[in-house]
């Protein structure tokens, strides 16, 4: 399982600290920036993150901000992104579980370093259910098809 991970200037320590999480788990992990707490647009990471985790080369995206907030506007403009923003372990396993979300968004300065690796943990530890759920994935994508014009290259 691959993973791209991103963040601006405000979520570069804690994508440091989620980097070292995932790499001591042995996941491949691709780092997409920034690679330092110089002041960053956060769409220029949500796209590169996004385009990456669209092309199938990778499995899941996590985007840090300050909020999170940012991050998942941006990442859920492209076709295919259903990114979530968790505070908590119990979103994290239901973004998962019920709404098959391939990108996890997370705000350094709402969530402390610890609970960010539980939320981490969650999310790559559960499987979309399917079922009744993947019918309401159907309908998100059947209006992004006709709704939404970017392209993921
Ligand atoms: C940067 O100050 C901040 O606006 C950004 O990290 C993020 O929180 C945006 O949603």
């Amino acid at each position: 399982m691959k993973i791209a991970l991103g963040s601006d200037h405000a979520g570069y320590i804690l994508k440091e600290h989620v980097r070292k999480h995932l790499d001591n788990l042995s996941y491949i992990c691709k780092d997409f920036g920034v690679y330092s707490e110089d002041r960053a647009d956060y769409p220029d990471i949500a796209f590169s993150v996004s385009k990456a985790v669209c092309s199938g080369e990778y499995s899941y995206g996590i985007l840090i901000c300050g909020t999170g907030i940012g991050m998942s506007i941006a990442a859920n403009k492209f076709k295919g992104i259903r990114a979530a923003l968790c505070c908590q372990a119990y979103s994290a396993k239901y973004a998962r579980e019920h709404n098959g979300a391939n990108v996890l968004t997370m705000g350094s300065r709402v969530i402390g370093p610890g609970l960010a690796l539980n939320i981490v943990d969650q999310f790559l530890n559960t499987s979309f259910a399917g079922g009744r759920h993947s019918n309401r994935i159907k309908k998100i994508t059947e209006v992004e098809a006709k709704e939404i014009n970017v392209k993921s290259e």
